[in-house]
Formats: structure tokens, C-alpha cells, sequence
């Protein structure tokens, strides 16, 4: 593979070299030097024309565990405030020998666009979609998968040992890339995925999405047959920021309904987690104390996970282009 722009048409094995991969270089990451010889010379661009704090840090520092060099953008610091066009910044940085960009976007379809134009002038420029507008977020449908496979078996993480398991995504699906990510990983695992959502926030196309793979799809308007007996929950921002005013109730009634309160977990298995991509409304999607709750919460070790899966994908597409 030579771009990761989406999840839909990843294999069960590549989720497997992703996980193992990531698994050794959680390795690597908990020794003293932490840092590998790996990309030395390689250069990684991040492209961020949308703002971060998690994705484009964690691949920066990915970056330099693998001893690449690194290139930052921001758009708004960026001569793109002078009219610099998206493919023209994305060729400015090619000139200057990157090897990997990695793209984040508002719209979705950028990082695919400049992928075409890197493989229609015919250089080895590997793209990396860090999330475009709702379409996809393919490494963070990654790290969560690998923070829960390396819950299940630290040892050997692989997408078999979600056979079987209930999975909830609770929240603001229409709008989230994490979701649709989410989705295509969780259906190729073999595990019951219940999707529950305010109608305005979860339409029916999504029971078509993921159909015809291994694991089963449920749609629910409500949250509680989603809850019941589930072993992993994950919860999603509201995308305020993408919102119309009609497709929302008040938070507060949202909250009531569809937060994720230490209350509504008693639905659940009781050695159920709960995950959050970050960042989070504290109190409108999860209580403020669930959040913080090392018994139940795995979102502090989503963010580690981030940066040891982000080496793996980042490794796997040095190595492949060399
Ligand atoms: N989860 C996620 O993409 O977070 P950032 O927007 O901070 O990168």
C-alpha cells in the first residue's frame, strides 16, 4: 500500500501487520532511548488545514521516533492566507524532497486529490489521510482498534480477538470521520457494532454502511439496547462546528438522553470500557468524572496508543516506498 487514505478497503491481514507493528514499537517506546534509526533521512510533512492537537502532534512525534526529519504547516500561518492554492502548497513541499505528507482537511477528498496529483507526476510521495472533513480518520480508527485489541491481549494484539464482542458508538455519527472509520475496522473484525444516535445525527443510510462483512451492524435512536451488555463503548464529540441549529436538542437534554454517565454503564458488561476520540465535551457526551475514571475510561491510553500506531503506519510506508 502506498497511501492510507481510508479504511474501507483494508485487508484482516493488513490489520493485523498494523497491530503487531504498532505492538513493537510500544516496545521500543517504553525504553530509555525510545527512538529507532528507521526513516533517518526520510522526511515527513504534516499538512494540518485543520486545527489538532492529538493527530498532528502524535505523528510529529512519531516522526522523530523514527528518526525522520520533520516539516510543520499550518494553513493559517501559511502563504495560503496569500492566495497559495491546496496543491501548489502540497508541490512546494514536495520540491523540498518530502517523502510522506500527512493531510488533514476540512473537505473531504483532499488528501485523495493530492495523492492523484503525486502519483500522476509519478514521485514516490506517500499520502496519509489525518481525517477530511466527515469522509475518513485512518489512523484513529487504528489506534482505537489497537487500544482495545492490546486490552484484550497486550501480547499479541490481532482484529480476531474482537470476535464476538459488542461494540457501541454513541453520539454524533452524521458528522464524524471517526465514526466511518470506526466502522469499516469493527465490521471486519467480526464484532456486533450498535451505532445509536438522535435520528437527526444517525440518518439510515448508515444501515447500509459495512454491509456484506464479517461483523453485524445495528442502528438504534436510542442509547440503552446499544448499552446492554456491552464490553466496549465509544462515544463522540459533538461536531458543534458543523452543526445546523436543527439537528440538535439542548446539550442538556442531549446529555440526559444519549451522555455516557456512570449510571446508564450499569447497562453494560461489567468490565466495560469506554472511549473517546478527543477532544471532548466535558459533561455533554461523558460525565466529567466517567472521563477522568481510570476503571472505566481508555482515553488517556488512546493518546498513547496514537503515537506507537502512527510509527507503525509511518514505518510501514517508509520501508515500502525505500
Ligand atoms: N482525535 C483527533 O483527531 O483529535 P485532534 O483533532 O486533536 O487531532
Amino acid at each position: 500500500r502506498h497511501h492510507v487514505l481510508s479504511l474501507a478497503d483494508f485487508t484482516s491481514a493488513e490489520y493485523d501487520t498494523v497491530l503487531q507493528t504498532a505492538a513493537s514499537f510500544q516496545e521500543v517506546l517504553s525504553r530509555r532511548t525510545k527512538k529507532v534509526p528507521t526513516l533517518q533521512g526520510q522526511v515527513v510533512a504534516n499538512l494540518f488545514f485543520e486545527p489538532s492537537t492529538r493527530t498532528r502532534s502524535s505523528f510529529e512525534l512519531a516522526a522523530k521516533r523514527l528518526s525522520a526529519d520533520t516539516l510543520n504547516f499550518a494553513s493559517a500561518s501559511s502563504s495560503m492566507t496569500k492566495g497559495e492554492t491546496i496543491l501548489d502548497t502540497a508541490k512546494t513541499y514536495l520540491a523540498m524532497g518530502t517523502d510522506i505528507m500527512v493531510i488533514r482537511h476540512k473537505e473531504a477528498g483532499v488528501p485523495n486529490a493530492i495523492a492523484q496529483e503525486m502519483d500522476r507526476l509519478g514521485v514516490r510521495v506517500s499520502v496519509l489521510n489525518a481525517g477530511d472533513g466527515q469522509h475518513e480518520h485512518p489512523s484513529q480508527g487504528l489506534l482505537d482498534l489497537f487500544t482495545i485489541c492490546t486490552l484484550l491481549d497486550p501480547d499479541n494484539p490481532r482484529l480476531e480477538l474482537l470476535k464476538g464482542k459488542k461494540i457501541a458508538i454513541v453520539g454524533d455519527i452524521l458528522h464524524s470521520r471517526v465514526a466511518r472509520s470506526n466502522i469499516w475496522s469493527i465490521t471486519a473484525s467480526g464484532a456486533e457494532l450498535h451505532l445509536a444516535a438522535p435520528p437527526t445525527l444517525l440518518p439510515k443510510l448508515f444501515a447500509d454502511f459495512g454491509k456484506d462483512r464479517p461483523g453485524r451492524l445495528f442502528i438504534h435512536w436510542q442509547l440503552e439496547p446499544a448499552l446492554k451488555d456491552a464490553d466496549f463503548v465509544m462515544t463522540l464529540r459533538l461536531q458543534k462546528e458543523r452543526m445546523t441549529a436543527h439537528l440538535l436538542p439542548s446539550l442538556r437534554e442531549y446529555h440526559q438522553m444519549f451522555g455516557i454517565t456512570r449510571s446508564k454503564l450499569q447497562l453494560c458488561k461489567p468490565n466495560v470500557k469506554v472511549l473517546h476520540p478527543g477532544p471532548v465535551n466535558r459533561g455533554v457526551e461523558i460525565s466529567s468524572d466517567l472521563m477522568d475514571d481510570p476503571e472505566f475510561s481508555l482515553i488517556q491510553t488512546q493518546v498513547t496508543s496514537g503515537v506507537a500506531v502512527r510509527m507503525a503506519l509511518l514505518y510501514l510506508i517508509g520501508t515500502t516506498r525505500a
